[in-house]
């Protein structure tokens, strides 16, 4: 996710067992084959085999609407290890869309079917292809002419956002609406959308049919989701929520991972960042962030993420115990 999941996320959210895979924020494609350097950035992994510490394998993303220059960048990004390349038709960002990226091309499927084909011929067959749609621009109906693009184009494998893109992040996603598609094709088919927590997942899955799902925001907000629903699937037991102490220790570390290479007042916003995506599901979060949230420095900030006391004054403070969203 763009801004949000790099190296080190990656990293910190497949330490437990959970995750089959992950993949890179979007690299965007204009119309020149970008440097090596753009691709390590993105993408860490590349000087390694493609996985995380953990060993789980990273898909690395494109994005563009430029049929030829996606073709170069994938051979270019084949070249330089990654095994499996995700086209993004996904993303509804005014700016990408108005540049010609992302979910636009989902107005017309052949457009789809063009970059998905001349980057699948581009990468020869040592390499797969993949692609992220959502279920349309503003409206659903040529969805599964989108999704069949995809295939037809030699996409090895679909994930599907349940969602158009003027509908950008409203609930709910349409997990129903994957089904339809799902029916109709012949490669894997993975729901994505609004899944938040076990339950979710789970309805997701019936409401789809599909086997596997992609999780985005809800991996943020429960950084132990992954593990909590492949926990689920191999014991039929529930874990316990996440408890804060847990979610400290995960947005320390990260703080320790970012620091080695961002400045000080990066890395906060960072961490706010990420507990902005937390608060919204759980009401410690939310207490620390509105406790937390002017401070500018580093080490002020994670003293405050790890302070026990903090909690009970802000609690005074704010009387009421805020719900989770
Ligand atoms: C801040 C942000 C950045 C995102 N960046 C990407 C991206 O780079 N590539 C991508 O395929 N999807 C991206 N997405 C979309 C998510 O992967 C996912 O499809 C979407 O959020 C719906 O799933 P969720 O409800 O589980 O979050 C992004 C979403 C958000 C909120």
């Amino acid at each position: 996710m763009e801004g949000v999941i790099d190296a080190h996320t990656r990293d910190l959210l497949t330490r437990r067992p959970g995750f089959d895979w992950t993949v890179t924020e979007f690299v965007r494609v204009v119309d020149a084959r970008l440097p090596p350097r753009v691709y390590y950035r993105h993408c860490p992994e590349l000087h390694g085999r493609m996985i995380t510490p953990s060993g789980v394998p990273v898909t690395l993303q494109l994005l563009g609407s430029d049929p030829a220059a996606l073709a170069v960048n994938a051979e270019q990004a084949a070249a330089l290890g990654a095994g499996v390349i995700d086209l993004n038709f996904g993303c509804p960002a005014k700016l990408v869309n108005r540049h010609d990226g992302g979910a636009s091309l989902l107005r017309d499927p052949r457009r789809v079917h063009a970059a998905v084909s001349a980057v699948h011929k581009a990468v020869g067959s040592e390499t797969k292809v993949t692609a992220k749609i959502r279920l349309g621009f503003s409206h659903r109906r040529l969805a599964l002419d989108c999704a069949k693009a995809a295939e037809d184009g030699g996409a090895s494998q679909l994930v599907v956002h349940a969602r158009t893109r003027d509908e950008g992040y409203r609930p709910p996603a349409h997990w129903e609406w994957i089904g339809r598609i799902r029916r109709h094709l012949n490669i894997p088919v993975v729901a994505n959308g609004d899944i938040w927590c076990l339950e979710d997942y789970w309805k997701a899955r019936t409401l789809s049919g599909c086997r596997d799902v992609m999780l985005g925001r809800g991996a943020l907000a429960d950084p132990l989701l992954a593990h909590r629903i492949r926990h689920w699937l191999n014991t039929g037991e529930h874990l316990p929520p996440t408890p804060w102490r847990v979610r400290a220790a995960i947005l320390s570390d990260f703080a320790a991972l970012q620091r080695t290479t961002l400045s000080g007042r990066l890395v906060t916003s960072l961490i706010k960042q990420w507990l902005n995506h937390m608060r919204k599901r759980n009401a410690e979060a939310e207490r620390r962030f509105q406790a937390l949230k002017r401070i500018n420095e580093l080490d002020t900030l994670l003293a405050g993420l790890n302070d026990e006391r903090e909690t009970a004054l802000e609690t005074t403070a704010h009387g009421s115990e805020p719900t989770p969203a």
